[in-house]
This record gives C-alpha cells, sequence and structure tokens, in this order.
C-alpha cells in the first residue's frame, strides 16, 4: 500500500510539497501528486519528522504531586525523592507497571512522538529493575535503558550498591535493553562510581548515557565525552570547558527544559552549546518527580521562548538530535527511506510551535507508516 501526502505547506528539512509512504518507509519526497493508492491532503499544512523523545522514565507507579506542591512553596528538588517512586513501583504488579508504561506511550504518540527512549531506574533491586527492563522489552518502545544506578536505595552504600548494579543487575537485564545510564550528580554517585558502572556496562555490549550536571558542576559531561557515550543529559550546568568538551566530542547534549522548569533550575545554555557546535537535542524527561510531562511540543516552545533557540534548531534537535542521541538514521528526518514517521501540524509552518504556545498543534500522525492520529 502507498499514500501520498500532497499540498504541504512546509517540509521540515526538505524540499517540495508531497512525499509518498510505501510499507513502513518514506518512499518519496518531492513536488507534485505521483500515484498513489491513497491520498491524505495536507491542505497547507506543514509536515515534520515524528517527534525523537531521547530521554523518559516510564516504568514507574503512583505520582509525586505532594513533592510538586511542596517545591512550588519553595523546596529544593532533590534526587531523594526518586525512592518515594522506587517504594510504589516496588509494590506494583507488572501489569501495573505496563499499563502505566502503555498509558504514557501513547500520551506521548498522540502529541507526535513517534520514536521513544524509557529508562529503569525506579526499581533499584536486581528483581525490580529486572521486571521494569522486561516490561519495555515487551512494550515496543523504541529504545530500552537501564539506569540501576539512579539513586542508592536505603539499606545500602554508594559503593556496596554500585558493585551489585555493574555484576548481577546488569548481567540479569542486559540482553533486555540496549543502553546503560548513571546518575552521575551529587546525592547519587560520584565519578568513580559512575564510570565502573559504564565500563561493566560497555564490557557487556551495551551503548552509554549519563545523566549528568543537572542540580549543578560536575564531572557528568567530561565522564561523557571521556567514555564516548551517546550522550549526556540534563546539562543545566555547564562549564566553559564542558561546552568545549561536547564541542569536540561526539556526545549529544541532551537538553530537558520541562523538568528544568518543574524543578526551579535555570536553563540550560543551549545558544553557548550550538555557538560552539556541540550536537544539541531536546526530550521530555516525562517522570513522575522532576519533569511529568510527554509533551515534545512543549519542549520546542520553551526551547524558542526561553533559551534563545531558532525554531529551526529546536525542531531538529527535538527530531535529528533525539535520532543522533540514540545513534539511530532512520528516524528524526525526511528522507526517502526513513522510517515513515510523520507529523502533520495543525498550522502552516512550525513557526506557529512556538507562535502559538500551549495551543494542540498536532492534526495527523503517522509511526512506522501506520496512522495513529
Ligand atoms: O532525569 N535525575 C535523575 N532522574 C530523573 C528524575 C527522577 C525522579 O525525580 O523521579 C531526571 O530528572
Amino acid at each position: 500500500m502507498s499514500l501520498l501526502i500532497k499540498n504541504i505547506g512546509e517540509l521540515f528539512d526538505a524540499e517540495g510539497d508531497a512525499l509518498v509512504i510505501e510499507g513502513d518507509r518514506i518512499a518519496w519526497i518531492g513536488t507534485g501528486a505521483p500515484a498513489a493508492d491513497e491520498v491524505f491532503d495536507a491542505e497547507g499544512r506543514a509536515v515534520l519528522p515524528g517527534w525523537v523523545d531521547s530521554h523518559s522514565h516510564l516504568v514507574f507507579a503512583g505520582d509525586r504531586t505532594a513533592e510538586f506542591t511542596a517545591r512550588m512553596a519553595g523546596q529544593p528538588y532533590a534526587a531523594g525523592g526518586i525512592s518515594v517512586t522506587t517504594n510504589a513501583t516496588r509494590a506494583a504488579t507488572d501489569e501495573e507497571l505496563a499499563a502505566n508504561l502503555a498509558r504514557h506511550v501513547a500520551e506521548a504518540l498522540a502529541g507526535g512522538t513517534t520514536c521513544l527512549e524509557t529508562k529503569t531506574g525506579y526499581g533499584l533491586n536486581v528483581p525490580d529493575e529486572l521486571r521494569s527492563a522486561q516490561v519495555i522489552a515487551a512494550s515496543g518502545v523504541d529504545e530500552g535503558t537501564f539506569l540501576g544506578a539512579h539513586l542508592v536505595p536505603a539499606g545500602s552504600t554508594a559503593d556496596d550498591y554500585v558493585k551489585l548494579v555493574a555484576g548481577e543487575m546488569l548481567d540479569a537485564v542486559a540482553p533486555y535493553v540496549r543502553w546503560a545510564d548513571v546518575f552521575c550528580e551529587r546525592g547519587a554517585f560520584d565519578y568513580d562510581q559512575s564510570r565502573f558502572v559504564l565500563e561493566a556496562a560497555a564490557s557487556r555490549g551495551l551503548g552509554l548515557r549519563v545523566h549528568g550536571n543537572q542540580l549543578g558542576p560536575g564531572p557528568g559531561v567530561r565522564l561523557a565525552c571521556e567514555m564516548t557515550a551517546a550522550s549526556v543529559d540534563h546539562c543545566t550546568y555547564l562549564t566553559r570547558d564542558d561546552i568545549d568538551m561536547l564541542a569536540g566530542c561526539d556526545t549529544v547534549a541532551t537538553l530537558l527544559p520541562a523538568c528544568d522548569l518543574s524543578t526551579r533550575q535555570p536553563l540550560p545554555d543551549a545558544r553557548g552549546l550550538l555557538d560552539a557546535g556541540a550536537t544539541v537535542a531536546l526530550a521530555s524527561n516525562c517522570n513522575p518527580g522532576s519533569s511529568y510531562t510527554s509533551s515534545m511540543a512543549f519542549c520546542v516552545t520553551t526551547a524558542v521562548l526561553q533559551m534563545r533557540m531558532t525554531v529551526h534548531e529546536a525542531v531538529r534537535a527535538a527530531t535529528l538530535g533525539g535520532a543522533l542521541a540514540l545513534r539511530r538514521d532512520d528516524v528524526g528526518v525526511l528522507r526517502v527511506g526513513a522510517r515513515a514517521d510523520v507529523h502533520v501540524l495543525a498550522a502552516p509552518s512550525a513557526t506557529w510551535l512556538a507562535y502559538r504556545p500551549g495551543m494542540p498543534l498536532t492534526h495527523a500522525v503517522w509511526r512506522a507508516g501506520v496512522r495513529v492520529v
């Protein structure tokens, strides 16, 4: 079956006013209206690649409304809140975790997110990290990440816990995920502990990711670049050296503006990163503690209105940038041969994502050639 999408008002980062989907791939992009089995008239609307959300934590139970309320009243965000979600996640059944994940994936898809990464990290013991990874693997989510090194669980020390994470836990979880991540931050894991986990993960063939420089300056960026991690996520507190390192290595700087707003942190220096030549991604960081939104449109809007990214830079960071952060070349871009992940906006141009902030601008979505919105 082939589908022609015609009369496109703006085709993001591609030339023409039409494209053809065949099966799960983009088969043609150009100007005009070649023959196809079905036709969708975009009536002048803009067409983007589907969002690539390269950072979320969706295997969880419970919520943290009380913590959020306290934060809005002036309490600082601290990593320790993760333990509240860990307790709820351990108490939930596999079915409850799978249903919660599916609900959030559906919510993201409805907003145009067609490629999604999600993590373990609320189990923090071998059986609960394992079932979190299994829930991700069974869900059909594009990319799964092991984040056993999210927080030191009650009753353990960081040094003892990283030995468990880098040994028995990693062995159990590795068959179900492609990536390993570590929260390298004061209150979580230091440079040596983080490196220990990442080296063990790399030796088992997993790709690497790092949570770094979220709550203060720290060694996360340096560690990520040294280990050629695919991405270092947050990057809220960067020194000039951090920016120069990111500009000089293949690690993507993944910015999570919804998290910075929700935790009352400053917004990251996107302009400094881009001007230095670093590759930037935008992601939602959807999780119940620090960033309870899956809206990539919100992240793009914030990046443009408050982080001095251009619309083009922000949309690119939320599509191609996410793909690069996941080391994928089949998503995040409208080109022949790419997966047919297509997002038709209820708008004539991508500029409206910032010009009409907060408005529902998703008109239609195809994921791998299947219409989902
Ligand atoms: O990326 N920083 C660490 N992990 C999550 C927060 C998780 C939570 O607070 O539950 C984040 O923000």
